[in-house]
């Protein structure tokens, strides 16, 4: 790139820097803003949109994205979606989704092996499996799983409504896979009764009782929010548990002062720029399958229209019906 282009670019951009200027080094910038102009360009000569969870770091988060939630709302907003292209900036499952609802249009993800260790947990035969060992029980399966074990269940949940799914069904005993700590975190606000799977996030699972303790021992008076994919008894020393949404809902109602999110590092950055005057105290954990997506990946996705999400159609048709069961309990 010329150096007149490289300065226009960073022109355009400056606005952007304004906002994540606390979280971006100063000499990291010229190269995202390079992409970050090229990104902007390029989704109007698309047509795209740029849908991204929010663990993606703060310079995809606030400069690039179109939409930003977690992901049930992910999912709720590539329903809604009138682009020609949708640009998952979070993880494979993300975009499966996103595909499942738009089945014409072309959704891509700039690295297909951006995966996560819940997903990797459970086949679709091992729910096959648990049907037979458990005749009868339905089967909610988080988001986080391929769209081959969507297919084998009867209603998907996140985090965010899992409670509500649960109890959507109206029976006293569900199988819910494969996130064994969020299935135990529900179960204890339910009367029904929940079989588990022994999958785990590798990012919420390594949080522990004594890392609370400790936080709030060094930060007197800090808010401890945690993600329910955390162990019960980590969720049991915190003082809210939701999913990212929800810990981005009560820090925007309640405003505590001082405030720990027990996620991933970028959950906790994201949400700063919005709230300068709050204090973040930062006990995260990456995760380095959402930090696969990168600005420059981004680009390169968008230029070259490469890394298609597909789905076999007799997956799609059955893992869809899971996933609008969902969409559709209110
Ligand atoms: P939510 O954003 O739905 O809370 O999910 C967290 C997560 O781990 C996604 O990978
Ligand atoms: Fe999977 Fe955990 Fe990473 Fe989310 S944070 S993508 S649940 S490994």
């Amino acid at each position: 790139m010329s150096s007149a282009a490289a300065t226009s670019a960073l022109a355009r951009t400056a606005p952007l820097y304004d906002r994540v200027s606390r979280f971006v080094p100063p000499f990291e910038w010229p190269a995202y803003a390079h992409d970050i102009d090229a990104i902007l360009r390029l989704k109007k000569e698309r047509n795209a949109v740029i849908l991204a969870h929010n663990y993606q770091t703060p310079q995809i988060f606030h400069c690039v994205a179109d939409f930003a939630g977690d992901s049930l709302a992910l999912a709720r907003m590539a329903q809604d979606s009138d682009a020609d292209v949708i640009v998952l900036a979070g993880v494979h499952f993300m975009a499966e989704t996103a595909k499942l609802l738009n089945p014409t249009r072309k959704v891509l993800i700039s690295d297909t092996s951006a995966g996560c260790s819940l997903a990797e947990s459970i086949t679709a035969e091992d729910v096959r499996a648990l049907r037979r060992k458990y005749p009868g029980v339905p089967v909610i399966t988080y988001v986080n799983t391929s769209a081959a074990v969507k297919a084998e269940s009867d209603i998907c949940c996140t985090s965010g409504n899992a409670l509500k799914i649960v109890e959507s069904l109206g029976v006293d005993r569900v199988i819910m896979i494969p996130d064994e700590f969020l299935a135990q975190n529900i179960a204890k606000q339910t009367k029904v009764e929940i079989i588990t799977w022994a999958g785990h996030c590798e990012v919420h699972e390594l949080f522990t009782p004594q890392d609370v303790r400790d936080m709030r021992e060094a930060n007197p008076g800090v808010f401890v929010l945690a993600h329910p994919e955390c162990p019960p008894d980590v969720v049991a020393e915190a003082d809210y548990a939701g999913s990212t949404a929800g810990m981005i809902d009560y820090v925007r109602e309640h405003r505590p002062p001082r405030v720990a999110l027990l996620t991933e590092c970028s959950m906790s950055d994201n949400v700063a720029v919005q709230y300068p005057d709050l204090e973040f105290v930062r006990p995260c954990n990456l995760c380095p399958h959402m930090k696969k997506i990168t600005l420059g990946n981004l680009r390169e996705c968008l230029e070259n229209m490469t890394h298609e999400v597909t789905i076999d159609p007799a997956v799609a048709e059955a893992a869809r019906r899971a996933v609008e069961r969902m969409l559709a309990v209110k």
